[in-house]
């Protein structure tokens, strides 16, 4: 068997319409003809809108770009990342940026079956980076490739939920860590608090965060870190607990720290525009945001190429956008993706084509 146990293909039987388990060694492609699409599991999971990102990076229509050259900018545990190479062909790549590296090597094995498990015609070159995806530019420049498509999932995965150990979460206790990276240089959530000052504090709290009592948060946290340093997510957890009876404070406070410490606005603000920059006419790239904070970026940056020109003096068109959304509003789970993954509650899928 090449899966792992936790890890398991369900085929959509569209004459059935259910998914079942799928148990063959292969897939072929070409006469399933779309109507199986793989759902991969991680610890009972589906990546969060799996079928519709695959629906909506569209690497089978007419007009798609050849070869397809697929960057994932978000690797995570390759969970997104299996159902795409499933749909590529040898003449295709397949790239898959992480930047952290117990998720990458773990991604790397589940890869390294399903490639196994494909013919050579259905085997699509892959590349694994250890890198951030703001470096997409000189990562796609050194592998010698323009993307085609482009697929960034952000924040946190499974596994940084689930693992105290690396401080992500105040669910379980850990040390107040909070880094994708640590073999870099990246200050811990510890370290950063260590340093940051109040003024800047209080503005990641309200913009980062959209904690709605910054100032006073931001003097709390900071004058008790002085006093005892925080060791711990516990310690961190309990203090906004002695300021906030809000528990929803604990996850503002955590999310805007968390965001700070991996700099993640600033890779988003610099490694989208790049793709963008990038796309041949046909190319798509998709973005989950989970917070309503990563979505107004993601929404931003996709209006500044979704516009057309306007002439002053018409009215009329000059110049046609870029780019247009596959949908107008984003993409939200089905109520039965949110019940089976409650983590995909707050997921938003926002998709673009080039269009010239
Ligand atoms: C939501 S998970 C992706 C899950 C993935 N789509 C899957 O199906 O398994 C987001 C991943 O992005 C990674 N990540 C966060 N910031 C990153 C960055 N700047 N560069 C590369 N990877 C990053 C995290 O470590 C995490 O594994």
């Amino acid at each position: 068997m090449f899966f792992l146990a936790s890890f398991e293909i369900f085929v959509w039987r569209e004459n059935e319409n259910q998914y079942s388990r799928f148990n063959g060694r292969n897939s072929d492609k070409n006469s399933t003809n779309f109507e199986q699409i793989m759902i991969e599991q991680i610890d009972g999971h589906v990546p969060v809108l799996y079928r519709e990102v695959l629906e909506h990076l569209s690497l089978d229509q007419d007009g798609t770009p050849q070869p397809r050259i697929v960057v994932d900018c978000t690797l995570g545990l390759g969970g997104h990342a299996i159902g795409i190479i499933r749909s590529l062909r040898c003449d295709d790549r397949f790239i898959g940026i992480e930047w952290d590296a117990a998720n990458l090597e773990e991604a790397r094995n589940r890869i390294d079956a399903v490639l196994d498990s494909l013919s050579p015609a259905n085997r699509p070159r892959v590349d694994l980076v250890h890198d951030s995806y703001a470096h997409v530019q000189s990562i796609c420049t050194k592998l010698g490739v323009i993307p085609t498509h482009a697929l960034y999932d952000l924040g946190i995965s499974s596994r940084h939920a689930d693992d105290g150990d690396r401080g992500f979460t105040w669910r379980f206790p850990g040390p107040l860590d909070m880094r994708y990276d640590r073999t870099g240089r990246l200050p811990t959530a510890k370290e950063w608090l260590s340093t940051v000052d109040i003024e800047r504090f209080t503005s990641i709290l309200r913009e980062y965060g959209e904690e709605p009592h910054a100032y006073g948060m931001a003097k709390h946290l900071l004058a008790e870190h002085a006093n005892t340093p925080f060791e711990t997510t516990a310690d961190l957890a309990a203090s906004v607990s002695r300021r906030s009876r809000d528990r929803k404070s604990i996850l503002r406070v955590f999310q805007a720290v968390r965001i700070a410490v991996n700099g993640e606005f600033d890779s988003m603000r610099t490694s989208i525009p790049e793709i963008l920059g990038r796309l041949p006419v046909g190319g798509r790239i998709s973005v989950i945001s989970f917070h309503s904070v990563e979505d107004r970026i993601v929404k931003h940056l996709f209006a500044e190429v979704t516009a057309d020109e306007i002439d002053n003096l018409t009215g009329r068109t000059s110049k046609e956008a870029p780019y247009r959304k596959t949908t107008r509003k984003p993409v939200v789970p089905t109520d039965a993706e949110i019940t089976e993954n409650p983590r995909a509650r707050s997921a938003k899928l926002r998709t673009l084509v080039r269009i010239n």
